[in-house]
């Protein structure tokens, strides 16, 4: 982001919910980051600070090793908004009380509205809230005070008038709190003064003007995959650069059907951009002859994709620049009570994720944005709704939803297969309700009967999710006559398959890909 960008710090105490604060404040048009925080002073003075939103934890701040901020950020003149573990933390910093009360405080509550200038100003009396706590400030800070409470939490909200600090016991950013917006928004442009002009317009014009700076009359190479974030990343760099970026779209042969044309039709015909198509599909799918196990195929593809690309981005000759379609929650230093070591449970193959070992020096223009912030650039970019509203496909691509053995055969008829399914969907106007929904070929054949005539062939299950982003699923409650027209059209239009099962399990505990 340019320096110049008005910039509120959410401090991450490790709230599951620091994320979403980010976001309600972006929603406002005002730019945020988000630090551990722990982070180094040094870090927080360089930026165009206008105001701290100090989130949530689950630590309490009586405990030994309570995560604490930087005193300084108390003096630095701007104003701070405590939010849950936020507010106590700031009591307990100033001298008041913070103790566990004896219920903890979970749900809903009534908050009633004791002062209403600043974060509660143009609201209600009494709104709902969202209360998610074990400790409570029992004594107000000397100079600070009550601005709200509910019937279990005295002090629901205070402030420090002079100091402009202020605390919430509830949750503004989570919706249940209904008029949480409304009191961020306060905190942004009551409190802080911003004047709001973070917009998907001048992130588009800083972040040309960036490219520009950073590239000079060099050369940057990519790797278009055809989804949301590698063709947003590439149609912002070939505003500024034009022609100095070259993209390169790999056909794996487990692709969707037609995908390539589309890409073609898309980014060539459409937006004028330079893309190398490279037909690589013989060579992937000779060296996944023989290949059952997930974890293999999975390796195998990602390690291909990069000599394939490797050696297409060497025949262009001196590039040193690599762009990629990075998105902030991948670049978050998030602070984690739970972590510990996770397992892995996929080796995922990013498009947009390419290779360590390649000697590129990299540009990520979509790094500090969530995926619904680059859908709305992407809009402004005017790029064809198709692109932006895309389901998610994973790297592998077909090959991980074709279980055992992936064969030319088996990628015909899945293609064939999902086509069916997407394009029902589509019809019926779910696919932009739903966060993906495919065909899976399964590795067993069923007994049939059609048209008199005994079948023994494939089983295809479909697969529908609803999700936030891709962390935890639902399996989606497709209307009866939809998953009925999917099954007809399957059986009937594709060749070798004979029967259509509908997927039922949730994320966790199975995952959303079947392998
Ligand atoms: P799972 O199957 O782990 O998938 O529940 C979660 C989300 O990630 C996508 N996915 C991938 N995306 N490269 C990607 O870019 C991969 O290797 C990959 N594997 C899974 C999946 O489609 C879902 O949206």
């Amino acid at each position: 982001m340019s320096s110049e960008t008005e910039t509120i710090l959410v401090l991450d105490f490790g709230s599951q919910y620091t994320q979403l604060i980010a976001r309600r404040v972006r929603e406002q048009n005002v730019f945020s980051v988000i630090y551990p925080y722990n982070v180094p002073f040094e870090k927080i003075l360089n930026l165009n600070l206008k105001g701290i939103i100090l989130s949530g934890s689950p630590a309490n701040v009586y405990q030994k090793k309570a995560p604490l901020p930087d005193r300084s950020i108390y003096s630095l003149g701007v104003p701070i908004l405590g939010i849950c573990y936020g507010l106590q933390v700031t009591s307990h910093l100033f001298g008041g009380k913070v103790k566990k009360v004896k219920h903890r405080e979970y749900g809903h509550a009534k908050l009633h509205i004791d002062r209403k200038e600043d974060l509660f100003k143009g609201l209600p009396t009494s709104v709902d809230c969202w209360m998610s706590h074990g400790d409570q400030v029992r004594r107000l800070p000397r100079g600070f005070e009550r601005i709200a409470h509910t019937s279990s939490s005295p002090i629901a909200a205070f402030r420090n008038q002079a100091r402009q600090i202020y605390g919430v016991q509830f949750h503004p950013e989570v919706v249940h709190t209904p008029l949480g917006s409304k009191m961020i928004r306060n905190f942004l442009y009551q409190a802080c003064r911003v004047k709001g002009n973070w917009t998907p317009g001048s992130f588009i014009r800083d972040t040309v003007q960036a490219i520009r700076k950073q590239v000079g009359r060099d050369r940057v190479v990519m790797a278009l995959s055809g989804g949301v974030d590698s063709s947003v990343a590439a149609t912002l760099i070939h505003r500024a650069i034009g022609k100095q970026l070259s993209s390169i779209f790999v056909d794996t042969g487990l692709l969707r059907l037609r995908e390539r044309e589309r890409v073609r039709e898309i980014f060539k015909k459409h937006l004028k951009m330079n893309v190398k198509i490279v037909d690589a599909s013989r060579k992937f799918l000779r060296a996944l002859k023989g290949i059952e196990d997930p974890e293999k195929k999975r390796k195998m593809i990602g390690a291909l994709f990069i000599k394939v690309f490797d050696r297409e981005a060497k025949k262009l000759g001196c590039v040193p620049y690599l762009a990629q379609g990075t998105l902030y929650p991948d670049v978050i230093e998030s602070v984690s009570f739970h972590g510990g070591p996770t397992s892995t449970i996929k080796s995922h193959h990013n498009v947009g994720g390419l290779p360590k070992g390649m000697k590129f020096k990299l540009i990520e223009p979509l790094r500090e944005l969530f995926k619904d912030e680059v859908r709305r650039v992407g809009r402004s970019l005017g790029i064809p709704k198709d692109v932006i509203e895309r389901q998610p496909f994973p790297g592998p691509g077909l090959a991980v939803r074709m279980i055992g053995p992936v064969t030319k055969e088996y990628c015909d008829l899945l293609r064939e297969a999902d086509w069916i399914v997407l394009d029902e969907i589509k019809k019926a106007g779910f696919y932009s309700k739903l966060w993906q929904s495919f065909a899976v070929l399964l590795p067993i054949k069923s007994v049939g009967v059609m048209g008199d005539e005994r079948t023994y062939e494939n089983v295809v299950a479909i697969r529908a999710v609803t999700s936030e982003d891709g962390m935890t699923a639902d399996w989606a409650k497709l209307p009866d006559p939809l998953l009925t027209k999917i099954s007809n059209r399957i059986i009937n239009e594709v060749r070798g398959i004979n029967r259509v099962c509908y997927d039922i399990s949730s994320k966790p505990p199975a995952t959303i890909e079947w392998e």
